[in-house]
């Protein structure tokens, strides 16, 4: 298969149809822009079978993904869509750079979801950006950024109730959107890799986080995070 692109977490290949791309989920982790990088078997069909069961919650409830249909358990057929290079984070509980940035204790619940912007580029490390930024750096239009960040709140109410059936509180997570033929829709995954999920009861940290703090297995967390989500 063709490359098309590839990332710190995942391969893109040209689909054997026009308008579709392959992607394959790797085992690779990375944190602190690919600084820390180790190998955890297992850890893509984990992360593809996470998105699949969100994928298909979101498309039930009116929002389109790129998710066509899962190849084998580490690779996806999805939509050819041109993504934007606009991160979307929404934050429901303060945590990570949000606490470092703003000098706020992990683990405050924030009066309302936060929507926060940062620059998809490795080599400048993602910086944040604000939408005046995005508007003049012709990243998006002004329809798309309202329309993603409409998406990504609607994701959000969607997710934390499902994850809350699992008895997992979604602290924050990073959307990626892209543009397919005149429509906004979701791309990417949606994992532990990119969410922060604390255990409801205990707080215990079932995310990346794990890995970028080294506070314990990895695997066990994120395999336990699929049971439960298979479960709801
Ligand atoms: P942060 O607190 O490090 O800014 O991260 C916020 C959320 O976004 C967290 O759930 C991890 C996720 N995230 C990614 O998936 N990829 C990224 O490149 C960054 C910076 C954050």
């Amino acid at each position: 298969m063709e490359v098309v692109y590839e990332g710190k977490s995942k391969i893109v290949y040209k689909g054997e149809t026009d308008g579709t791309f392959i992607i394959k989920y790797k085992d690779s982790a990375t944190a602190g822009n690919g600084a820390k990088k180790q190998e955890f078997a297992g850890k893509g069909a984990v992360n593809a079978k996470i998105t699949k069961i969100l994928f298909e919650l979101f498309e039930q409830s009116g929002i389109e993904t790129h998710y066509i249909k899962t190849i084998d358990e580490t690779t996806v057929l999805v939509k050819k869509a041109e993504i934007v290079q606009v991160e979307v984070i929404i934050r429901n509980i303060a945590a990570g750079s949000f606490s470092a940035r703003y000098g706020i204790p992990e683990g405050k619940i924030l009066p309302f979801p936060t929507v926060e912007h940062s620059l998809k580029s490795d080599a400048l490390n993602d910086p944040l950006i604000n939408e005046s930024h995005i508007l003049a750096l012709e990243l998006a239009s002004e329809k798309e950024l309202k329309e993603m960040s409409e998406k990504a709140l609607k994701i959000n109410e969607i997710m934390k109730d499902f994850y809350k059936k699992a008895n997992l509180t979604l602290v924050d997570f990073k959307l990626e959107f892209g543009r397919f033929e005149n429509r906004i829709i979701l791309c990417d995954e949606i994992s532990p890799d990119s969410c922060r999920l604390w255990d409801s009861k205990t707080g215990q940290k079932l995310d990346k986080d794990i890995f970028r703090r080294d506070l314990g297995d990895l695997m066990t967390a994120y395999n336990e995070v699929l049971r439960r989500a298979t479960n709801v």
